[in-house]
């Protein structure tokens, strides 16, 4: 592969030298970063735990999953989506997307490579990122692998790894209790009462996947939250968002989005959705809660199909008691209670990362950290704000790159003088 010479240390540990940046996570940030660089000239290794680039669309998204946000927001650099997708792609057309993104661009990520540990040695002002297989190679004595190299991109994304609360009495529970990332359609539930936890994007669209198939949801809304049209008369509310945001400060783009929500959907809160005291853009930017975008949940909620409840007391065999002290009969439970990044699990020694795994400085600032760091994918603005970072930091690489090959260049023709 270009750009990486092999060795062995006296462990037996592989050693790679990356003659480019070493890319962490072949999601949607990882292979635009590549696809960017590769423009560039400049070599570089990515490093994926999986068995397939963008994993958690590939294994851990349900199969009625679309893009909610318009496909222009969506699409990664260089390579727009194909004319003929609609307007909100599915889950497999956005799949086959990044699968021909990765073949255009000849991206051929390091699969099962799941980094545990990235450290800057300060003496050699190198990144040393040890990596752990799936599998012994034959031959081999130990699967680890260390990556060194000038610069670390971190693309392992905002949602890493799935978030599971401790809840009261779930190993009595007795029935089958999921992570919203295992689960794919409503089909295995049919005509089962399904206690749904969170009222995320994923908790409204799996609770309408369980209508679909007939199954009986309750959703637990814990404390409040803003849903919003995905649509006001044919726009975008994401598109909106922009433009309002744009020309006004954010209160009063808030506002008018929450008029305008009110118009198309009306008080909510009849329902048991009490709206934040913060709005909705301003909850985005402080807290990185994204607004739910109603493609249907609601109606449901309207018609009873979806039975609303508040947050829980504890579990019992076959059962969930609530705080408000309703006892609720339940066979199954999904737990939609959102992601988290793991990079504090593996990067060391380093803090341009918050304690939760994202940079410190907000957007746009937080893309570029010391000693060749840079953090690709984590500016809580979804795919759009993953291509912005990519292509800042591809440009910055691909300058630093220039001067470090330039003056490579020059010595090199110094001595054949
Ligand atoms: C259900 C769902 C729907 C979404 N829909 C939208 C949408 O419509 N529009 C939008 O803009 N955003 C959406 N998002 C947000 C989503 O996170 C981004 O769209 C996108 O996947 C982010 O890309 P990423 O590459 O940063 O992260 P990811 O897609 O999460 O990719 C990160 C990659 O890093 C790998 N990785 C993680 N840790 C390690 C490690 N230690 N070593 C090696 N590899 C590692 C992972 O296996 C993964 O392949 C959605 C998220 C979810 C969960
Ligand atoms: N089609 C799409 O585009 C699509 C679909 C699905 C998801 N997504 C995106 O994927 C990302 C993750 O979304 P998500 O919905 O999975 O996660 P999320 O937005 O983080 O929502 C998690 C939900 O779980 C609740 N929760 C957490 N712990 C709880 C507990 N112990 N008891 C009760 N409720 C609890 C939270 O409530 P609190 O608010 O009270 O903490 C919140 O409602 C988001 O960016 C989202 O927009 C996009």
């Amino acid at each position: 592969m270009a750009g990486l010479t092999e060795q062995y240390d006296f462990l037996s540990r592989r050693c790679v030298w990356v003659n480019g940046p070493i890319i962490v996570g072949a999601g949607p940030s990882g292979l635009a970063v590549a696809a960017c660089l590769r423009e560039k000239d400049v070599p570089f290794v990515i490093l994926e735990r999986a068995d397939c680039i963008a994993s958690l669309w590939q294994k851990r998204t349900y199969d009625r999953l679309k893009l909610h946000l318009p496909k222009q927001f969506c699409q990664l650099p260089m390579l727009p989506f194909p004319e003929d997708y609609p307007e909100y792609p599915s889950r497999k057309q956005f799949i086959d997307y990044l699968e021909s993104y990765a073949k255009h661009f000849k991206l051929s990520p390091r699969f099962n490579q799941s980094v545990q540990s990235a450290k800057y040695d300060e003496t050699s002002e190198l990144w040393r990122v040890r990596a752990a297989g799936a599998c012994a190679e034959p031959g081999n004595v130990s699967a680890d692998v260390e990556y060194i190299g000038r610069w670390l991109v971190v693309a392992t994304g905002e949602n890493a790894e799935e978030v599971v609360p401790e809840l009261e009495g779930l190993e009595e529970f007795g029935g089958d209790v999921k992570h919203v990332c295992d689960y794919k359609s409503g089909e295995a539930y049919r005509g089962k009462r399904v206690l749904v936890v969170g009222c995320g994007n994923s908790g409204m669209e799996v609770s309408l996947d369980l209508c679909d198939h007939d199954a009986s949801p309750s959703m637990v809304i814990r404390d409040s939250v803003h849903v919003l049209p995905r649509e006001v008369l044919g726009k975008s509310t994401f598109e909106l968002a922009i433009l309002l945001m744009k020309w006004l400060p954010l209160w009063l783009a808030d506002k008018i989005l929450l008029v305008l929500a009110w118009l198309v959907l009306g008080n909510v809160e009849r329902f048991g959705l009490r709206r934040p005291s913060a709005g909705p853009l301003e909850l985005k930017n402080t807290q990185g809660k994204t607004p739910v975008l109603d493609i249907g949940a609601l109606g449901k909620i309207r018609s009873g199909d979806i039975n609303v409840v508040p947050g829980i007391k504890r579990l019992s065999p076959g059962k969930v008691e609530l705080v408000d002290g309703r006892l609720l009969d339940v066979d199954s439970i999904i737990l939609a209670t959102g992601y988290r990044s793991n990079v504090p699990q593996w990067l060391q020694g380093c803090d341009f990362f918050s304690k939760d795994g994202v940079p410190k400085s907000p957007f746009p600032n937080g893309w570029k950290g010391k000693s060749g760091l840079y953090a690709v994918g984590f500016t809580r603005r979804g795919l759009s704000g993953a291509s912005s970072d990519a292509v800042r930091t591809a440009m910055d690489i691909g300058r630093l790159w220039g001067e470090e090959t330039n003056v490579a260049k020059r010595i090199f023709a110094c001595h054949r003088r």
